[in-house]
């Protein structure tokens, strides 16, 4: 079980007040605070040795060696089978462009990819884009309207002998639904076809194994999961040494440098070996009960997952509280899982709308009392599209992550009711 006094005291910002008194953070869906270790490590790299890599000076070895480590640490954190399989680049969106530009390669005109309903625009756009310049049909699973959960049924109609690709949402980024994409990809694979895995908003609150998974490309930022801005892909080594690469003559053709364009920042990638750090301490300090048994799994990656377990457990706790208090509130609806039977098959990502609320105005009350939440549609377009919500303002978004107090959610909550009543 978490001490969280001790978790919160890693975390600088959380110590900072709002007009004298305390800053909630409940925008966590949107980027999460750092814990000091990142700091430290980003302070490090840009003291110590702020350098390119592949120089022959001190400085500029170790840039080259902690690349490789930044590199080495994402891949046990996604149980990828190499450090090859990661490519480090600056968001998910950004990474998301460049494969879709060039997974475009491999199609011809008439073939089919499938997408979801539920889709952050950032695994939208730039596969209709890639559709659209290729000649491609685009065909879009739907979720039902009352239990916010993917139309299987849909979906298994949707893949035929022309389905080359698919790109799907492991968590939503505004219902919070968890999707079956295990499942899902392996429909996909019997198809012959090749898969992207949105697990943006999923990263921060469960544990990634793509070979378990067994996609062929997955995508998160770190930004969620306690780290600087940094988006890292994983790939199937197969894929990614054979597909092409848009990169300069100067770079080697292997991978991954063939798709981390141009000076990386090697800063965020020190960052983002904080973040895991601070996640394996969560697991060894808090989580031994939770660490998976001895077997194939490397001790970081036990670490890694004991310490992502002892947070999930934390967590569920907290959006149980803050969903039946959200739904006991006259008018609420929340836009997501609420049967508690179910809770496993979200995160505590929770978006609501009322009758005439003004999503904007609600979210500037609760900063007025130093609780911060996101309105609108926080990019997940289609969902709001799919949902008819895109013209009132769309949602408020509240989402606590394991450093949160139940005091907090009910602070929170109770502000909501006070606002609703009023209003
Ligand atoms: C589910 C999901 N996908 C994609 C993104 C975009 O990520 P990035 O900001 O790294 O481009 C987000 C960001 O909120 C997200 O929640």
């Amino acid at each position: 079980m978490l001490d969280l006094a001790a978790v919160r005291a890693q975390f600088p910002a959380l110590a900072l007040t709002h007009d004298g008194g305390p800053r909630t953070y409940l925008d966590n869906p949107a980027g999460t605070q750092v814990p000091q270790v990142v700091l430290d490590r980003m302070g490090e790299a840009l003291v110590e040795f702020n350098a390119n890599m592949h120089g022959n000076f001190r400085t500029s070895e170790r840039a080259t060696e902690q690349s490789h480590r930044a590199h080495a640490h994402m891949a046990e954190f996604y149980n990828a089978r190499s450090d090859r399989e990661i490519v480090f680049g600056p968001n998910m969106t950004t990474l998301t462009f460049q494969m879709a530009r060039v997974l475009g390669t491999r199609f011809r005109e008439g073939d089919e990819i499938i997408t979801t309903h539920m889709e952050h625009e950032g695994n939208n756009w730039p596969w209709r884009t890639m559709a659209a310049e290729r000649g491609l049909v685009v065909k879009t699973v739907p979720f039902h309207r009352d239990t916010y959960e993917l139309d299987l049924d849909a979906f298994g109609d949707m893949i035929t002998s022309r389905t080359r690709f698919a790109a799907l949402n492991v968590a939503s980024n505004l219902l919070g639904t968890i999707n079956p994409v295990k499942q899902m990809v392996a429909a996909l694979r019997e198809a012959g076809a090749i898969t992207y895995l949105d697990a943006v908003q999923y990263a921060p609150h469960g544990v990634i194994d793509v070979q378990e998974l067994d996609c062929d490309f997955l995508v998160a930022s770190s930004y969620k999961f306690y780290g600087p801005h940094q988006g890292i892909l994983y790939g199937r080594e197969e894929l990614l040494s054979s597909l092409p690469a848009y990169k300069l003559r100067t770079v080697p053709d292997v991978t991954p440098d063939r798709y981390e364009t141009g000076t990386q920042s090697l800063e965020g990638q020190a960052g983002v070996i904080g973040a895991l750090e601070y996640l394996a301490w969560v697991g060894r300090e808090f989580g031994s009960d939770l660490r998976p048994a001895d077997g194939e799994l490397s001790d970081r990656t036990r670490d890694l997952r004991a310490g992502m377990r002892a947070m999930v457990a934390h967590e569920e706790t907290l959006s149980a509280r803050l969903i039946s208090g959200l739904q006991a509130i006259d008018g609420v609806h929340v836009h997501g899982i609420t049967d508690p039977a179910a809770f496993g098959r979200r995160v505590p990502t929770v978006s609501i709308t009322a009758p005439g609320l003004d999503p904007a105005a609600l979210a500037t009350f609760l900063d007025a009392h130093g609780v911060y939440v996101w309105n609108g549609h926080s990019y997940a377009l289609p969902v709001v599209e799919f949902l008819g919500i895109a013209d009132q303002g769309g949602v408020v978004r509240t989402g606590p992550t394991h450093y949160n107090t139940l005091d907090e959610i009910d602070r929170c909550v109770s502000l909501v009711e006070q606002y609703l009543g009023a209003h």
